[in-house]
């Protein structure tokens, strides 16, 4: 299995407005495969604006946020694609699409590394941002798992966030753990309500 690394992708959508989604961006040689399952919105903006952002940052926030509706997230210009990207990340990559391969469930779209650029340094590891991407992981398959998995490994995952986060981390941990929330506190939705998406990963 190739190497795969979360980030924040920004997209173009109709008259520039920029959309952004996490999305595991596949290790491809020196560039990145983009693979997002049907429907999709970064899939529709990358086929009419074949160019994106790989947004690398540590606020987790953004990850829970986009997953919970808060999409509201600061950006800024692009030096080298008509894509906006995210104003507070790490690192960015501007990548433009050279091919599609083409496939029912989850087109991929290949791209290559236009410019890569820093903008703050990566102050090292921390436990609780890994737990809430995968926490994140299990809201956007929310529909898809079964209860006592989500509540087992959430429970698993609330120990690194109970020893090591930060504000940010608890704040972006609280927005999923209300999903959650909202999700058993009702009847499931009903199956046309459902976003239709098999597993991505
Ligand atoms: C860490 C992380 C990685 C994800 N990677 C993918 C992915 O590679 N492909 C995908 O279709 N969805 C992925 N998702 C789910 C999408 O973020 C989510 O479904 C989102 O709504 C994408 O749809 P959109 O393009 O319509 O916004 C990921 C979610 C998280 C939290």
């Amino acid at each position: 299995m190739p190497m795969i690394r979360e980030t924040i992708v920004t997209t173009a959508g109709p008259a520039g407005l920029v959309h952004m989604a996490p999305l595991g961006l596949i290790a491809d040689g020196e560039g990145w495969i983009i693979a997002p399952f049907r429907p999709s919105k970064t899939l529709d903006n990358l086929r009419a604006m074949p160019f994106a952002v790989a947004n690398y940052t540590d606020d987790v926030r953004i990850f829970a946020g986009c997953l919970t509706g808060r999409h509201e997230w600061p950006t800024v210009a692009s030096d080298e694609v008509p894509v906006r990207r995210l104003a507070g990340a790490l690192a960015h990559a501007e990548l433009a699409v050279d091919r599609v391969t083409e496939d029912e469930e989850r087109p991929r779209f290949h791209c290559r590394v236009l410019r890569l650029a820093t903008h703050a340094p990566f102050l090292g590891f921390n436990r609780a941002q890994a737990a809430v991407i995968e926490a994140a992981i299990l809201v956007s398959r929310l529909e898809m798992l079964p209860r006592d998995k989500i509540e087992k490994e959430v429970a698993y995952l609330q120990i690194a966030v109970g020893k090591t986060a930060g504000p940010a981390e608890r704040q972006a941990w609280q927005w999923l753990m209300e999903r959650i929330a909202a999700r058993y506190s009702g009847p499931a939705p009903a199956a046309g309500d459902r976003k239709g998406r098999p597993h991505w990963r």
